[in-house]
């Protein structure tokens, strides 16, 4: 049955199975104000800011606008990969601006610099032809356990990335740990978020930035670097990500328009999957474990999702026209990957109204069926969380598929 009838406005009705909590989903298509998206003027112009400010009021906090002073040093450039690669390691500084660090009575904190080393391996034959599209995605465990894994154990995100394999498709691949943008404890001093606060300050507001805005920024951030590089093309940067990183990666890519594709692998809860199913990790689960990831004012949600003014399928349509491309794994019961495929299925009408294809599939595909064709598209794997090989190779078909093919270059 559907959750039709009795409705508030603004709301889509999906069937009620879907949804663990009644009152449907926030519709994208209907502005806060009752008004009815119907072109995409519509869209760009009311909807989609008013969604990203919503975005940033009441789940991930509002990004400062501030500028910082960015350093850039070249550690290490040389060829790999049988002579297929360039790889080049280089770090990125951040800095409070000068006028800013001298403040009379300004924090001592703010004004130490965080160094990011971003890691690119680009192929050699792209680069003496046209630049490369580039996967930029930041790693949990360092950037020599991307490259070489780790004898230590079975941990999924201790694997190596298959580089040689995304090399030779063509693409380039850029990376750099999450905690060297901001350190995943709950805690405030460090990481970035010091560089932008106001005298006296020592964490953000309730409406402020947490660790999942932070490594958004420094995606960005890294984007900049990227597209200063000719090696690099700057049109096709696609951010990627897993896990808690799919939930930084997606909201990158709503926030900064010029990442070329989104890629957000078993984001789950504040990630993909839609928060009004609490089925697996729920608003309470994730803002009682990790409450530094979101805005203070994301926790006031625990148990009344509800009430939420969004819900993450709107996160996936802030996207849009973009490609995005959403995976799961069918063991990942705590991301609830059927709430990853509904976040993106109700993205589509979205896309379809901005001319693109929303999600070719109105069910959740078997597992191993990919649905790549569509600009919107999803699978899901057997096993358990991580990002596998094989999951990479599907992202990058998605992207050979939408951001067009690179072979014979
Ligand atoms: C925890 C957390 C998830 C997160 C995951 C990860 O399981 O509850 O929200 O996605 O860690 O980042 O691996």
């Amino acid at each position: 049955s559907e959750s039709g009838t009795d409705l508030p406005a603004g709301r889509l009705a999906v069937p009620e199975a879907e949804l663990s909590v009644p009152g449907g989903l926030p519709d994208p298509l209907v502005c806060a104000d009752g008004t009815p998206v119907r072109t995409p003027a519509d869209w760009w112009e009311r909807r989609r800011p008013e969604l990203l400010a919503a975005f940033e009021q009441h789940v991930y906090g509002r990004t400062p606008g501030g500028a910082v002073e960015v350093g850039v040093e070249v550690l290490a450039e040389d060829t790999v990969l049988d002579g297929r690669a360039t790889r080049v390691e280089t770090r990125l500084t951040f800095r409070r601006p000068a006028a800013a660090a001298d403040a009379p009575d300004s924090q001592g904190t703010a004004a130490d610099p965080v160094a990011v080393t971003v890691l690119t391996y680009l192929p050699v034959s792209a680069a003496a032809t046209a630049p490369a599209p580039v996967f930029l995605a930041l790693n949990f465990r360092g950037n020599e356990i991307v490259e070489n894994g780790s004898a230590a154990d079975a941990d999924p995100v201790q694997h190596p990335w298959p580089l040689a394999e995304l090399v030779d498709r063509g693409y380039g691949v850029a990376t750099a740990c999450y905690q060297d943008l901001d350190p995943d404890v709950d805690d405030f001093g460090n990481g970035v978020h010091p560089l932008f606060y106001a005298t006296g300050q020592t964490r953000p507001g309730e409406h402020e930035w947490g660790a999942l805005g932070a490594w958004a920024w420094g995606l960005s951030r890294i984007l900049d670097h990227l597209r200063e590089d000719r090696r690099v093309d700057a049109d096709r940067v696609i951010v990627a990500g897993h896990s808690r990183l799919g939930k930084a990666a997606i909201w990158a890519a709503a926030r900064d328009e010029r990442f070329a594709m989104a890629v957000s692998n078993n984001s789950g809860c504040g990630g993909v999957a839609l928060s009004r199913r609490r089925i697996g990790e729920t608003v309470e689960a994730i803002t009682s474990t990790f409450p530094h990831w979101f805005c203070p004012a994301f926790a006031a949600y625990a148990g009344r999702e509800e009430s939420l003014p969004v819900d993450q399928h709107q996160l996936v349509a802030l996207v849009a026209p973009r490609p995005a491309y959403v995976a799961s794994a069918q063991d990942d019961t705590w991301a609830d990957p059927y709430g990853e495929f509904l976040g993106a299925k109700y993205a589509s009408p979205v896309y379809e109204l901005l001319g693109a294809e929303g999600l070719a599939a109105t069910e959740q595909p078997s597992v191993d069926r990919p649905v790549v064709p569509s600009r919107l598209g999803y699978h899901i794997r057997p096993g358990g969380h991580a990002m596998t090989d094989g999951d990479w190779a599907r992202f990058a078909d998605a992207a050979d598929r939408h951001l067009g093919q690179l072979s014979g270059r």
